[in-house]
């Protein structure tokens, strides 16, 4: 029988597109698994905090565990929001959109281009060495002060990729994965899990 990877994240958008990066494996989310963790998030780097992920996941699992741990950096804004891309707007339960806003809020009277790029760091733990695998990606692209496009999830709508003239969130999920950060630390684990024959 195929080993199973579990995708150790909650956040159905990225499970969608990992489940469609690598959809030639036999994936498992921890819904189906019956695990509810809520990890706390406290490392100082993208590689930390996917580690952390991994690990747990595969402790309260037993199975290889595959997290992303992932955010945007702006040039301007010396990095941020960077590791704290997901709690990047002070208002209570924020949405994307909340966060979108409060980006191009912090961006305003900065010359553009915004420069900036998608950070994706992705770690695969082993429960049978506990050893953990790290890779990255990144997708280089600039922020644009409207709204573009009804795909994607984030800060996509507004990250606008110069050479293909459009937004993450204008394109289909194949395309954004061809470019994105995520795609290109996935096709990285692909690699190690061809050399792990799973
Ligand atoms: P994490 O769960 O801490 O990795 O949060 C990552 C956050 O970074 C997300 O909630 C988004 O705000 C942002 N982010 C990461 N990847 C993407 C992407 O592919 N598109 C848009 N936003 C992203």
């Amino acid at each position: 029988m195929r080993q199973k990877i579990l995708i150790a994240t909650n956040n159905l958008n990225k499970i969608r597109e990992i489940q469609n990066i690598l959809s030639d494996f036999d994936l498992i989310t921890p819904q189906e698994l019956g695990i509810d963790l809520e990890i706390e998030e406290n490392g100082n780097t993208f590689e930390e905090n996917a580690e952390i992920k991994a690990e747990s996941f595969c402790k309260a699992s037993g199975i290889l565990s595959l997290a992303d741990d992932s955010g945007l950096e702006v040039e301007c804004l010396g990095g941020e929001p960077g590791v704290h891309s997901h709690r990047y707007c002070p208002k209570p339960d924020a949405t994307d959109a909340d966060r979108r806003a409060f980006l191009l809020e912090n961006l305003k009277g900065k010359p553009r281009p915004w420069k900036a790029r998608f950070y994706c760091a992705a770690a695969l733990c082993d429960p049978k060495s506990s050893e953990i695998q790290l890779v990255h990606g990144i997708c280089n692209g600039e922020i644009i002060p409207e709204e573009r496009g009804n795909g994607g999830f984030g800060y996509d709508p507004i990250f606008w990729i110069p050479e293909r003239g459009m937004t993450l969130a204008e394109m289909s999920e194949n395309e954004k994965n061809e470019i994105s950060h995520r795609g290109a630390a996935m096709r990285k684990i692909r690699e190690i899990l061809k050399k792990k024959d799973v």
